[in-house]
């Protein structure tokens, strides 16, 4: 107990891994990366040192927040994900944690919460009764889940997903992870009791994300979109996700259908003081991943 540390959950992952170089320079605090496997993480900046740990063992967790102040809360989609961050909150309150960011998904903020923001919106609800200080950042769809289509694209130049003219204000994990690291360094009381929407700087349509993929690989890309009865018939198989959350993905695209994610906000930019990447920015640092796979010499 005590000490003024912060502890970085979800460090090998993509928001997490953007937090973690984003401290770098913003803080003098001692950071620690809460990890299952310190090999899957890549070099670590100056200062910052890996505990082994896993977010399911509350002793873990006990140990790794010795002189941890602050946490950063990230948990992958989990059918009980709420109920997690739940126990995850009591054991930090429990070792002297004072100030949470957490992370939580956009579609938390609708009314009723959709999609994954469902079980999002229990956890916020948690830690707002926690008694710690806390600051909730709800980001819109990832760029960085286009790439869940790259494999299609690369093969045989078309994609499909259940949304037909919806717009979405995608951000990209890194600047959510950057913008965690903001937050995070700065211990102002204003990020207190705070819920930030955090989106990219314009709405796109999927027909646009194929535009542009193609723009980026020279060559047509289509997109094709999906009824959604059929979309939770064949995704299970095709993806290989569990029925669960093909559900919520199915839903999470009604939701951008019906316009949900297509409002930008300035937030981001705010906290990061430079325009979000866009999505041409996205595409463009991922081109190998859409780009057509070559024949095979037979
Ligand atoms: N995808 C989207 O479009 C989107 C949009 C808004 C919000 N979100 C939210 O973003 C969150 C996911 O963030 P992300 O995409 O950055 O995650 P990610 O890339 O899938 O990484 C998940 C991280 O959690 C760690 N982890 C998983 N189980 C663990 C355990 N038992 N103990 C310790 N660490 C564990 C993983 O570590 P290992 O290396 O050990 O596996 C990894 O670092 C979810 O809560 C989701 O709802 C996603």
């Amino acid at each position: 107990m005590g000490g003024d540390g912060i502890l970085v959950t979800g460090g090998t992952g993509r928001v997490g891994s953007g937090v973690v170089t984003a401290l770098q320079g913003r803080t003098a605090r001692p950071v620690t990366v809460f990890v299952r496997d310190p090999a899957r993480l890549g070099p670590l900046p100056a200062g910052v040192r890996a505990r082994r740990g896993d977010l399911r063992v509350p002793a873990d967790l006990t140990a790794a927040l010795d002189g941890v102040a602050t946490m950063f809360l990230l948990t992958p989609d989990d059918p009980a994900q709420d109920a997690w961050e739940s126990e995850i909150l009591a054991t930090a309150a429990a070792a002297g944690v004072e100030r949470v960011v957490k992370l939580s998904a956009h579609s938390a903020g609708c009314t009723p919460p959709r999609s994954f923001g469902r079980l999002h919106r229990r956890a916020e609800e948690a830690l707002a009764a926690s008694g710690v200080r806390w600051t909730v950042l709800r980001p819109t769809f990832f760029l960085q889940s286009l790439l869940l289509f790259s494999g299609d694209i690369a093969a045989r130049g078309w994609f499909a997903a259940p949304v037909r003219h919806g717009r979405v204000a995608a951000v990209d994990a890194r600047d959510v992870g950057e913008a965690a690291a903001v937050v995070l360094a700065d211990d102002d009381p204003r990020h207190d009791g705070a819920t930030l929407e955090l989106t990219g700087p314009q709405a796109v349509s999927f027909g646009e994300v194929a535009a542009a993929v193609g723009a980026a690989t020279d060559r047509a890309v289509r997109f094709r979109p999906l009824p959604r009865p059929v979309a939770r018939a064949v995704l299970p198989r095709a993806t290989g996700m569990p029925r669960w959350m093909v559900a919520n993905v199915v839903d999470l695209f009604a939701a951008i259908e019906a316009g949900a994610q297509s409002r930008p906000t300035p937030t981001l930019a705010t906290l990061l003081g430079r325009p979000p990447r866009t999505l041409g920015d996205f595409v463009a640092d991922h081109r190998d991943r859409f780009a057509p796979v070559p024949a095979v010499a037979r």
